[in-house]
């Protein structure tokens, strides 16, 4: 497996990263969490992924807090702005305020949450502006479907989004069928959210399912393990599952040294095929 990928501008950006939604919103697991972040950087999965939603900033400020152990530039950062603050009165702020919450005088990327009511090229415009000025390195989106990023891409310099963030799991392979193609054309990353299936109810039609078990017995690995390394196949695509317990972060970095074969990939396919044809973007 390889541990990294190349954005369109030849940065290289971790296959592997760690998510932090509902990060740093409960005290009593602060330390906990910290704890799972950096070993899990430590293991490899040095992007991570927060936004200003995320605990109305309290996520970055974990992160802000974790991060503090290692040299910024081993590392790989992405936020995201509401799409309320997207326009040119807020983006600069709200950015601003990411920093600064994360301590940090850069983001590695910076992605449009979702989309809202301003016009897309001006808030093109600003992440343009605020990459000359060296506060992002890249610029991307996040739950864009197919036709959302051929609008981006109409725009001027829409071609300079470099990742669109959706959601992406064994069961839910919508994105393969035209997003995943069209972006891949594109030169452009697909950030793969919720790659665990979110949480333990969603995904146990998938974790339950005898051939997900029975090849991740093959590979001696546990089923979320399989649902990982599914997500990681495409050269093009990362992932960013979010643990926070220490055992969790483990085993979702061990994933770094798997390959499925050609058998497991058609032996999944068999079990949870991708749509033949086009399906609504799944989002969360
Ligand atoms: N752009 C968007 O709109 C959007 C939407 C959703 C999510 N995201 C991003 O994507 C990240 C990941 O998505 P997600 O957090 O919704 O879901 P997820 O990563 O698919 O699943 C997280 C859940 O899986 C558990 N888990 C993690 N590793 C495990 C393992 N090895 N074995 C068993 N359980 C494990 C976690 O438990 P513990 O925490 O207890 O370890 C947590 O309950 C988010 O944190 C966020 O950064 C973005």
């Amino acid at each position: 497996m390889k541990k990294n990928m190349k954005l369109k501008d030849g940065t290289y950006m971790p296959k592997l990263g760690q998510g932090t939604w509902y990060m740093g919103e409960d005290p009593k697991l602060r330390e906990k969490e910290i704890e799972a972040l950096q070993e899990g950087i430590l293991l490899g999965m040095t992007l991570i992924d927060t936004a200003e939603m995320y605990g109305e900033g309290r996520s970055e400020k974990l992160v802000g807090e974790a991060i503090k152990i290692f040299p910024r530039e081993d590392l790989f950062l992405v936020s995201k702005v509401y799409p309320h603050n997207a326009g040119r009165k807020n983006i600069f702020t709200s950015l601003k305020r990411s920093l600064e919450r994360l301590d940090t005088p850069y983001l590695d990327l910076y992605l449009l949450h979702w989309r809202g009511s301003v016009p897309l090229s001006e808030t093109i415009a600003c992440m343009e502006e605020m990459k000359k000025e060296g506060l992002i390195k890249n610029w991307g989106v996040s739950n864009f479907d197919l036709e959302d990023m051929k609008e981006l891409l109409s725009c001027p310099s829409g071609d300079q989004c470099s990742v669109n963030q959706v959601l992406y799991h064994l069961g839910s392979r919508g994105i393969e069928y035209d997003l995943l193609p069209y972006l891949k054309e594109e030169n452009i990353a697909l950030m793969a959210y919720c790659p665990l299936g979110h949480d333990k109810n969603k995904r146990r039609r998938i974790t339950e399912h005898p051939v997900v078990r029975e090849v991740a017995e093959k590979h001696s690995i546990t089923p979320l393990q399989l649902m990982l390394s599914f997500t990681l196949v495409e050269d093009c695509v990362c992932a960013i599952p979010k643990a926070s317990s220490l055992s969790h972060v483990k085993e979702n970095a061990e994933t770094l040294h798997l390959t499925l074969t050609e058998e497991d990939l058609l032996r999944l396919n068999e079990a949870f095929s991708a749509p033949r044809k086009s399906v609504p973007l799944d989002m969360l």
